[in-house]
């Protein structure tokens, strides 16, 4: 059953299908809505209309200028949760173009703009205002942004001269049914497990909390510590990252989703039984193996914020099981970095027949890291893994081949610690050992990802040996590599409803490199760390697996292979669906499918501008 929202909706979107021509209106431009027309639509939205100011406006002079304002900013900036208060505060931007100053300390400010954050927001709460603003933005033929927590790593929740709807406050609630029932009667259902409801823009924190007071495990979010890795950069790591901010039902989701989870139970756009879609076309629809199959294919992995907007989705949800975990620590008792490096290759060897046992976590290690990896340690490996319904003791044998290898460095190059844990639930053990994975943040990075299967583990060691030389670069450089061993297991499984990309079904981890640069950095400079993690870095790492792919959430915004890369073999076929409910392309983001119907004619010095139709 389908409904329409609005009406007019559907024929504002025929009108406008075939005159893409022009680029989208930004305020410099004739065709920019009257504050008469903004007016209008903030009526038809209740008031909920907010022109968009940078978070650190107070720190600069003119009417907004606070001394008082501006110092509690400057504290805040890396505290993810008071960015996301903001309807355009980012954790990772992908440029800051209104920096939070210390006046306290004399810097003084340079300038503040908005730069690639939308112009306006509607701070949504019923689906309707979600519509009525897709309605103005294609009749007005204004960019259009749909953010949840602005999370995106690859700027897919910003928008220069847009117009955002911001659906972090649409909450209809988080429900658990013992065993899942369709919506509507669907014969090819074979789910009769747990399933949970998620209606809204809700945080992983928020089903965490309903789902593990029933015992109920689900496959959600599970590396809350993206910190900085620039060196000097002004994201001091005093952050409030101890619970998990990522959205559900958007980004995460729809383009993959890893989690301590995944590997027992599959990648969360696995989980996804149905859901419901607002279109383009003002409809609202479900998506199932029963209805519009083609759009359930394409939300389960196949990217957000590309075919409609996800109003509600429900997922599996499975019983808790028991876990033993544990945290294995790597610290070099020299300057040289080869013991440390023979080792990282020694574990990444193992990782797959570890992992084939059951245990996966996350990892992270560097030569030289520009922020600490574990203790005060700032050279070193580190992981935590567990594995669900095992005995400690046969955890232990099945880790033992590997403890053999490392206690061959331990005590004369290398210093190697291991401690082992048990939890009754996954909940417990979730609360007490997630967040070990470090990566990236602030504006001052660049980042690339890469899957890697069995083969590429074990194969060659030779190879494997010098790709991690590669990735662990030179000391100056301040690289961190983590290490997110998520997939394999149930991940393997082939599934008919799937737009992953197929490259998931043979991949055991996912290998993420990220480097920094400082604040004030040179263009040049800026510019040699990309080429080096786009080209070097990630360059080694695609030679070791060129027919796998890189994961969309946590990837390299400069992939000049980036279709190949996200979605592989199913891009093709994504595309197609993105024409087929969405053919004017209302929602456009980076590196989205669809998005090579645009360009940005970027502004003088930058990497973002005006949305301007390719002809494609
Ligand atoms: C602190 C942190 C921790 C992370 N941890 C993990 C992790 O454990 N595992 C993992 O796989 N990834 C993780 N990531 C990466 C994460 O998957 C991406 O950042 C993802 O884009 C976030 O999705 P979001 O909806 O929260 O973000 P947003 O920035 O709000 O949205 C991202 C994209 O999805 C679209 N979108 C949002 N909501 C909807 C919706 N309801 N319907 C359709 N489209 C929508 C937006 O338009 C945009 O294109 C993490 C990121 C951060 C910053
Ligand atoms: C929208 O209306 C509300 C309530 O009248 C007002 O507070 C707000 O400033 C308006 N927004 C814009 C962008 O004018
Ligand atoms: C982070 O921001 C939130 C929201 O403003 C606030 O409640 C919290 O106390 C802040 N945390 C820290 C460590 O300042
Ligand atoms: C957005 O709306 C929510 C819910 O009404 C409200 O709590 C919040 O303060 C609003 N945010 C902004 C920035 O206006
Ligand atoms: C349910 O199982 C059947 C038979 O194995 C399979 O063909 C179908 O694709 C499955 N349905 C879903 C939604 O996965
Ligand atoms: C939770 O599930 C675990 C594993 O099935 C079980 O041992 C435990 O008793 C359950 N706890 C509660 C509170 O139901
Ligand atoms: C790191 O911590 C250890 C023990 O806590 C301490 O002995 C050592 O001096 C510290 N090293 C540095 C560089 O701070
Ligand atoms: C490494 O050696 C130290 C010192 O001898 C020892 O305490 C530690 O248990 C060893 N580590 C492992 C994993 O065996």
């Amino acid at each position: 059953m389908a409904f329409k929202v609005l009406s007019a909706l559907a024929l504002a979107s025929f009108g406008y299908a075939s005159s893409q021509s022009s680029c989208k209106c930004t305020p410099d431009d004739a065709c920019w809505p009257s504050i008469a027309t903004w007016d209008a639509l903030n009526s038809t939205v209740s008031g909920k209309l907010i022109h968009n100011l940078p978070v650190a406006i107070s720190c600069y002079p003119g009417p907004y200028h606070n001394a008082e304002e501006c110092a509690y900013v400057y504290s805040q900036w890396s505290n993810s949760t008071f960015q996301e208060l903001s309807p355009v505060g980012y954790v990772y931007p992908t440029d800051e173009p209104c920096p939070p100053v210390d006046l306290s300390s004399g810097e003084t400010p340079g300038t503040c703009v908005l730069g690639p954050a939308p112009v306006y927001t509607i701070n949504a709460t019923e689906p309707e205002e979600l519509a009525a603003g897709m309605t103005f933005a294609q009749k007005n033929n204004v960019r259009l942004v749909i953010r949840n927590t602005g999370h995106d790593l690859l700027g897919k929740s910003e928008g220069y001269g847009a117009l955002q709807i911001w659906i972090r406050y649409i909450r209809n609630g988080i429900s658990i049914q013992d065993s899942y029932v369709p919506t509507e009667t669907c014969a090819q259902n074979n789910w009769t497990g747990a399933a949970v409801t998620i209606s809204g823009g809700y945080v992983w924190d928020d089903v965490y909390n309903v789902a593990f007071a029933r015992n109920i495990t689900v496959v959600g979010g599970g590396d809350p510590v993206y910190m900085s890795s620039s060196p000097n950069g002004y994201c001091r790591a005093n952050s409030d990252l101890s619970f998990e901010t990522v959205g559900c039902i958007g980004g995460y989701i729809q383009g993959g989703g890893h989690s301590p989870a995944s590997h027992d139970y599959g990648l969360a756009a696995d989980q996804i039984l149905e859901a419901q879609v607002l279109l383009a076309s003002g409809e609202i629809v479900t998506a199932s193996a029963c209805q519009n199959p083609d759009l359930y294919f394409a939300i389960r992995g196949g990217g957000g914020g590309s075919y409609g907007v996800a109003l509600s989705m429900v997922i599996k949800g499975y019983p808790s099981k028991p876990v033993v975990a544990h945290s294995l620590a790597i610290i070099p008792l020299s300057s040289e970095t080869d013991p440390l490096l023979e080792s990282v290759t020694d574990i990444y060897t193992e990782y797959p027949s570890l992992m084939d046992f059951g245990f996966s976590g996350y990892g992270t290690w560097s030569i030289n890291s520009p922020q600490v990896l574990f203790g005060n340690q700032t050279i070193g490996y580190v992981h935590a893994i567990a594995v669900m319904d095992k005995s400690l003791s046969e955890a232990q044998d099945a880790f033992q081949p590997l403890l053999q290898k490392l206690e061959k460095y331990n005590g004369t190059s290398l210093f190697v610690s291991l401690t082992w844990y048990q939890f009754p639930t996954y909940a417990s053990y979730y609360r007490a050992m997630s967040g070990a994975h470090q990566a990236v943040g602030s504006p001052n990075s660049a980042m690339s990802s890469r899957m890697f299967n069995k083969a590429a583990l074990t194969s060659s060691r030779t190879a494997l040996r010098s790709t991690i030389g590669v990735m662990a670069g030179q000391k100056e450089q301040y690289t961190i590599n983590s290490v997110e061993l998520i997939a394999g297991g149930k991940v393997l499984e082939e599934d008919p409803y799937s737009g992953l990309n197929p490259a998931w079904r043979s991949t055991y981890i996912v290998s993420v490199v990220a480097r920094g640069w400082a604040d004030g950095s040179s263009a040049a400079t800026v510019q040699s760390v990309k080429n080096d993690i786009t080209y070097i870095k990630g360059g080694a790492m695609r030679a070791l697996t060129p027919f796998l792919g890189s994961y969309m959430n946590e990837a390299d915004r400069n992939d000049p292979l980036w279709a190949w890369d996200f979605f592989g073999l199913n891009f093709a076929r994504l595309t197609q669906i993105k024409e087929e409910y969405d053919p004017a392309g209302l929602f456009y983001c980076p590196t989205c499918v669809g998005s090579p119907s645009w360009y940005q004619k970027y502004l003088d010095g930058k990497d973002y501008g005006p949305l301007c139709p390719t002809g494609l």
